[in-house]
């Protein structure tokens, strides 16, 4: 096979008969086409197109209209799932009367559906791979160890939070434009890096480069080994430069973590937290993948959101503003577990920011350890992929005629205690951003302090609003906040918004 490959890539040079070759590659190709154009006969696909035999249209169509091919499916099939053709393969998408059914299946596994959607057992992508490792040292990590934040790990994010807005916010009296979508992911990486890899490392230029850029890179080498059919991945994997990449990039976090000196700097961080059997170089890139670009993405759009709010003149920045002070105050001016959960504007406007962007169209990713048989009686096989649509968490039967508009008082509604209650780190049927049963996420509390704090300490040291343009042209909308932009089933916080901040 590895000859096969060599061969392929140099251009047939060679005098091996070529024909026989062909044959057993073209086989390859045509069997792995068919499994997947009639995987799954019995359900509907929303995307699928006479004659698109290479799925390049139902692709495009994925990347560029996921968003309304998901209501189109909604519309057309109702309570009946469908299919849709991704550029990670395929999906079966359940409607929202499925959630109970989806979160209580036990055939029904959301590790191993990560580690298959993202190549997780292919050399470069280990970090992906560790949430599926039988020993759960990832999981079990976030789950025992960052998900009840202590006083400590509190001071760490605020004096971080402090130091990197110090110096990428300034101290002009003038408002001055900064690149938000930037600092928010150095931001995010400089604050988390601090509790999962420690002080020094998270200041270090080559360590932060490395955590930040990894995941993206590894979704792109994710798109390039799927191009290939299956057969062919374990050795193309070799040659894919996307894949080296990531192959690299592993090489590098573990010559850095060579030189390093291990010191007080990391007592209280992963690397002490993490069981000693595991690989801390595998779990560091795992954290990284895990929780970088999701809290970042949630912080972008949040500011983005209190920025709009501020421009439009609305009193909720003031209110968020007093809530801090006297929080800190309350506290000896420090940032106490005890002081989160009294952040209780800030906790309304994060869920009201994270209920109309939750990072991903569908929840409840699933892969189907067994053949399981569907509510509607229709019988999938072993590996199906399955998501719950999200768009209950926008839909106006729910949340009524407002429905996309960011209000957060609606968390705050007289009578309608039960929302109340809802916290952002808890899960309810109408708002599943962090998904929902033995899978949810383990990470959702430390993304509460984290976000908590650095919003906190933005507000309390620079007024924040968005450019002229950029507020006029949202405030057409009508939806009281900066659009997101889609790429395939992800909710992306836009890149381009101008954010404007000057010292209070
Ligand atoms: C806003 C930020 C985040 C969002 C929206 C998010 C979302 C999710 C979702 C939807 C799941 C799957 C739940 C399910 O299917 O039921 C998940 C799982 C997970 N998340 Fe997060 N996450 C975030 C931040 C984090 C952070 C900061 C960490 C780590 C420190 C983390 C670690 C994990 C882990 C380890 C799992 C796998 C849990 C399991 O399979 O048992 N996440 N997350
Ligand atoms: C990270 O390093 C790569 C290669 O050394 C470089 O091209 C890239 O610009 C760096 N990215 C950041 C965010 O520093
Ligand atoms: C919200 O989540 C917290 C932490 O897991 C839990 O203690 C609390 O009971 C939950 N509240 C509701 C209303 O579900």
């Amino acid at each position: 096979m590895n000859r096969i490959i060599t061969i392929l890539l140099a251009g047939f040079e060679t005098s091996l008969p070529i024909g026989t070759i062909s044959i057993a590659v073209l086989a390859i190709f045509l069997s792995y086409f068919v499994w997947h154009q009639y995987g799954c006969p019995r359900i509907s696909c929303i995307n699928s197109y006479a004659g698109d035999w290479s799925r390049k249209r139902a692709r495009q169509a994925f990347l560029e209209r996921g968003q309304q091919l998901l209501a189109e499916g909604a519309k057309r099939y109702g309570d009946e799932p469908f299919r849709i053709i991704t550029t990670l393969g395929e999906r079966i998408i359940l409607p929202k009367s499925c959630i109970h059914w989806v979160e209580g299946h036990s055939d029904l596994d959301h590790q191993a559906q990560v580690a298959e959607e993202f190549m997780g057992a292919y050399p470069g992508f280990e970090g992906i791979g560790a949430f599926n490792d039988p020993n759960r040292f990832v999981i079990d990590l976030v789950k025992k160890k960052m998900s009840s934040l202590t006083a400590p790990m509190l001071s760490t994010f605020y004096e971080e939070a402090i130091a990197v807005l110090d110096e990428e916010f300034g101290d002009s009296n003038e408002f001055r434009r900064i690149d938000w979508a930037v600092i928010c992911s150095r931001l995010t990486s400089r604050i988390s890096a601090a509790i999962f890899a420690g002080g020094i490392l998270a200041k270090d230029p080559r360590w932060q480069n490395v955590t930040q850029t990894y995941t993206s890179n590894l979704f792109q080498a994710c798109r390039a080994l799927r191009a290939w059919p299956a057969p062919l991945r374990p050795i193309v994997v070799w040659y894919l430069k996307e894949c080296k990449v990531c192959r690299d990039q592993i090489a590098e976090a573990r010559k850095i973590l060579a030189e390093h000196q291990f010191g007080t700097a990391e007592r209280d961080t992963a690397f002490t937290w993490m069981d000693p059997r595991a690989d801390p170089v595998i779990v560091q890139l795992a954290l990284a993948a895990g929780a970088l670009h999701t809290t970042s993405q949630l912080l972008n759009q949040a500011l983005l959101d209190l920025a709009y709010a501020a421009s439009d003149g609305q009193s909720v920045v003031d209110q968020l503003q007093k809530e801090f002070g006297t929080c800190l105050e309350a506290s000896g001016g420090k940032i106490l577990p005890s002081t989160l959960p009294k952040m209780n504007i800030m906790e309304a406007c994060i869920k009201e920011t994270q209920r109309l962007k939750p990072q991903t169209l569908t929840n409840l990713d699933r892969l189907a350890l067994k053949a399981v048989v569907l509510p509607n009686g229709v019988r999938v096989p072993k590996g199906t992929m399955i998501s719950v649509n999200q768009a209950t968490m926008w839909d106006a039967d729910t949340w009524g005629e407002d429905a996309l508009v960011w209000d957060p008082m609606r968390w705050f509604e007289p009578g309608t205690t039960e929302l109340g209650r809802e916290r952002l780190v808890n899960s309810s049927d109408r708002h599943f951003a962090f998904g929902k049963g033995r899978f949810i996420c383990p990470g959702r509390l430390l993304v509460n302090g984290e976000l908590k704090v650095a919003l906190g300490v933005i507000l309390d040291g620079w007024e924040v609003r968005l450019c002229k343009e950029d507020y006029e042209e949202a405030k057409k909308k009508g939806r009281g906040r900066v659009d997101w932009v889609p790429f395939g089933f992800e909710m992306l916080a836009d890149g381009r918004a101008g954010v404007e901040v000057r010292r209070r």
